[in-house]
């Protein structure tokens, strides 16, 4: 009898199962081509498999070679439609909280908490990022915190005098599959903790912060175990330590006021409409968000930079012609930045080939028609950002990096180059990233000359990481 029931209760759980999976393709005629792979895990793991960063990889070459540029899958446990195509996902990043809404997986929700810019939505969602915004506007090209980055980029850069070798991604090489760029971290980590927080980052507090920073990385890429021990709950205990020094910190500037004038936290605190928890999640948004991002982006240019010596040498020449007409320790200026033009191309063309955000994550609010296809209301839809970047109808030889091909085109908001997503919820933090990367080249080609030591490739995995942890060879000049 037992057994029997044992073989029932098996069998409709097996039902369930297959029905779960294969009941959304059965209910949705115009779907667009596709295949949704295995149950349970559906394609996830092809889907995942890592490839270097400025090629879109063997799952969506292939997808794109059989079905075109729109197909279906499944994957992260929810059907999906996945789209390489520059007009869908410019649609899709349009219509955020009218035919789309932003729906991160569980596991990402989980850890970045339910305060989060990336996991709120609606009006929640308004007023954090209306905060983002206040932020990017006390920033701007303000003279202040121009020549403040412009300080951090040489000191961080004078920092490397004296050392041959410097392994950019130190962590890769200790901790495999993660990818924290050690030394890279520190500059943009530096601007984002005086500007926020007013804090030096040799503070004890900042110092604090980061070194819980690290686990939490960990965990953000780890495989989503909420067992204790694995690093995703050493992650989500890492959130939790940082959450709370950062209350405390809060707590002690209300009562004892600012040393410094101008330091963001003072206009966040004094936000009526966010509540306690809104306000500690905007400050690790900012410091996680902001220097995670950017460190990479400096790794990727200098990864692409040491294979490309002409292109160095022409940054040279707009660096030395900025710095000629100052001196030496004088630090650089909106002025300066405006001239920054080649340099421009050159971090364009770095995010457009590092793809250090592939993908955004969506889902449909009712039932979609677009170019024939139908997307379903409840379906997971995943504009690739990466594929268009590396789409050869929209850029041609798409696997170079060849700062060129930005000459005379709009670098910033274009349908076939979005590294920074778009709509309501384009990145914040874009013109923060491109003063940082630009001032950081100034001082990098004035001071050294570098190559990779040994060959290492941006990989991306769900996030970029050199294998090899990037070691260089320097040569200062
Ligand atoms: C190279 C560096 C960076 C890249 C490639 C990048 C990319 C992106 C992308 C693609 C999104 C859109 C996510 C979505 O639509 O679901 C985003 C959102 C966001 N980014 Fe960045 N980002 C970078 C740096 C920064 C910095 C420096 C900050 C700090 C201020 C920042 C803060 C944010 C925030 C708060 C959001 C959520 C915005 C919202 O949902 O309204 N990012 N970023």
């Amino acid at each position: 009898m037992v057994p029997l029931l044992l073989l029932i209760a098996l069998a409709t759980l097996a039902t369930a199962v297959v029905l779960r999976h294969f009941l959304p393709l059965l209910r949705n005629p115009g779907l667009p081509k596709g295949s949704f792979g295995w149950l349970l895990i559906g394609e996830t793991i092809a889907f995942l498999r890592p490839h270097p960063s400025n090629t879109t990889g063997g799952f969506v070459h292939d997808r794109i070679a059989r079905y075109g540029t729109v197909f279906k899958s499944h994957l992260f446990g929810a059907p999906t439609v996945v789209s390489c195509d520059e007009e869908l996902n410019h649609f899709v990043l349009h219509n955020e909280e009218r035919l789309f809404q932003c729906s991160y997986p569980g596991p990402i929700r989980t850890i970045l908490g339910d305060s989060s810019a990336l996991v709120v939505t609606g009006e929640r969602h308004r007023q954090i990022r209306a905060m983002f915004l206040a932020l990017v506007a006390s920033t701007g090209l303000k003279p202040a915190y121009v020549a403040s980055v412009s300080e951090s980029a040489r000191s961080v850069v004078a920092s490397w005098r004296g050392r041959d070798t410097v392994t950019f991604c130190e962590e890769a090489r200790k901790v495999r599959s993660t990818s924290f760029c050690r030394p890279l971290q520190q500059f943009p980590y530096k601007v984002i903790m005086e500007q926020v927080l007013g804090l030096s980052p040799d503070e004890p507090v900042a110092r604090r912060i980061l070194e819980e920073y690290q686990t939490f990385m960990k965990g953000v890429i780890s495989f989503p175990l909420t067992i204790p021990g694995t690093p995703f709950a050493r992650g989500m205990k890492a959130r939790k330590r940082i959450s709370d020094t950062m209350e405390a910190f809060i707590e002690e500037r209300k009562k004892n006021g600012s040393s410094k004038q101008g330091v963001f936290l003072d206009v966040l605190l004094a936000n009526k409409d966010l509540s306690h928890d809104d306000k500690v999640a905007f400050l690790l948004d900012s410091l996680l968000a902001g220097h995670e991002t950017t460190s990479v982006l400096l790794s990727i240019l200098i990864y692409f930079l040491a294979k490309s010596p002409n292109i160095v040498e022409q940054l040279k020449r707009e660096h030395e012609s900025i710095r000629s007409s100052k001196g030496k320790e004088e630090p650089l200026t909106p002025e300066d930045y405006r001239k920054m033009d080649y340099t421009q191309r050159v971090v364009s063309e770095a995010l457009r080939c590092g793809n250090i955000v592939k993908l955004v994550h969506r889902k449909a609010l009712q039932d979609i028609s677009f170019k024939g296809y139908v997307i379903p209301a409840g379906w997971k839809v995943l504009p690739i950002l990466g594929a268009v970047h590396l789409d050869p109808s929209h850029h041609v030889d798409p696997e170079q990096f060849n700062p060129c091909r930005w000459e005379g085109l709009n670098q910033t908001n274009s349908k076939s180059f979005t590294p920074f997503g778009g709509g309501q919820r384009l990145c914040p933090g874009s013109e923060i990233v491109k003063v940082e990367a630009a001032f950081f080249l100034h001082y990098l080609v004035l001071n050294y000359r570098w190559k990779l030591d040994g060959e290492d490739v941006p990989m991306l995995h769900q996030y970029v990481e050199f294998k090899r942890g990037l070691p260089i060879q320097l040569e200062p000049l």
